[in-house]
């Protein structure tokens, strides 16, 4: 591989064999930083493991500010479990290791001081399946905000819905059950919700597998304009 590219790289599921692992670029080499981006998140060496089945082996990849970044890799090859890596998600799951280094900001992100809470807070995450909260389209919006401190008014409500291009179909009906919303609808809502705290990062787990093409175009340009 060139110099000047920086490989990312995963395990695929079909190369493990009898406990020995090997690594695979899954994703694009891409170019070196360009110009003054910072980097937010620097995985080294980085592994991760599921009880005692590894899913990442040395996961080295330099991921900058004000661009977006794509991960690129067959069903299985450990794409959401690295985004979930990045936030902390994966604390949550029993039994599981990260070894390696991953900084966000040059900060070790797995430090026994650091807040996983504050973490997620400031890196967002949009998953595959939409997880709206039982609550009604409008508080899944507020709730975060509240919770942050943040305001949580009639503008605000209306200017993530739109951004989200969902506000047109939503706004008669902001008191009902977000339930009561399509998948598709459901997936835009919760990118809204998403956007609504202003995170730093926006972790998108296959964000648009369940939207229709307009939708899809719609929710690209978002993260055009997030990005800029
Ligand atoms: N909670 C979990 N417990 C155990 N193994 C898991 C868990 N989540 C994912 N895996 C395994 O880790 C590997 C990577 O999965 P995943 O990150 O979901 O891949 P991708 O998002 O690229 O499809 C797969 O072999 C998957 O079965
Ligand atoms: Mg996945």
């Amino acid at each position: 591989m060139p110099e000047d590219v920086i490989a990312r790289t995963v395990t695929t599921p079909s190369e493990r064999s009898e406990g020995e692992l090997t690594t695979t670029p899954a994703v694009q080499a891409r170019p070196e930083p360009r110009g003054s981006h910072e980097v937010v998140f620097e995985a080294e060496h980085l592994d991760f493991h599921y009880g005692k089945f590894k899913a990442l082996q040395d996961v080295n990849i330099q991921i900058l500010r004000h661009e977006i970044t794509a991960l690129i890799g067959p069903s299985g090859c450990g794409k959401s479990t690295f985004l979930r890596c990045l936030n902390r998600m994966n604390d949550l799951i029993p039994g599981t290791r990260v070894d390696g280094k991953l900084s966000f900001h040059g900060q070790d992100l797995n430090a026994s001081d650091v807040d996983p809470v504050d973490v997620r807070r400031r890196i967002g995450m949009v998953f595959q399946k939409p997880n709206p909260f039982p609550k009604s389209i409008r508080e899944n919006l507020t709730f975060g905000l509240k919770v942050n401190g943040q305001k949580a008014d009639d503008d605000k409500v209306e200017e993530v819905l739109r951004k989200a291009v969902l506000w047109d179909e939503v706004k008669d009906k902001l008191k009902q059950d977000a339930f009561a919303l399509s998948g598709g609808q459901q997936q835009r809502l919760c990118i809204a919700r998403a956007i609504a705290v202003e995170p730093e990062v926006i972790l998108m787990d296959e964000p648009c597998s369940a939207l229709d093409p307009i939708s899809t175009l719609a929710i690209e340009d978002l993260m055009q304009d997030l990005v800029s």
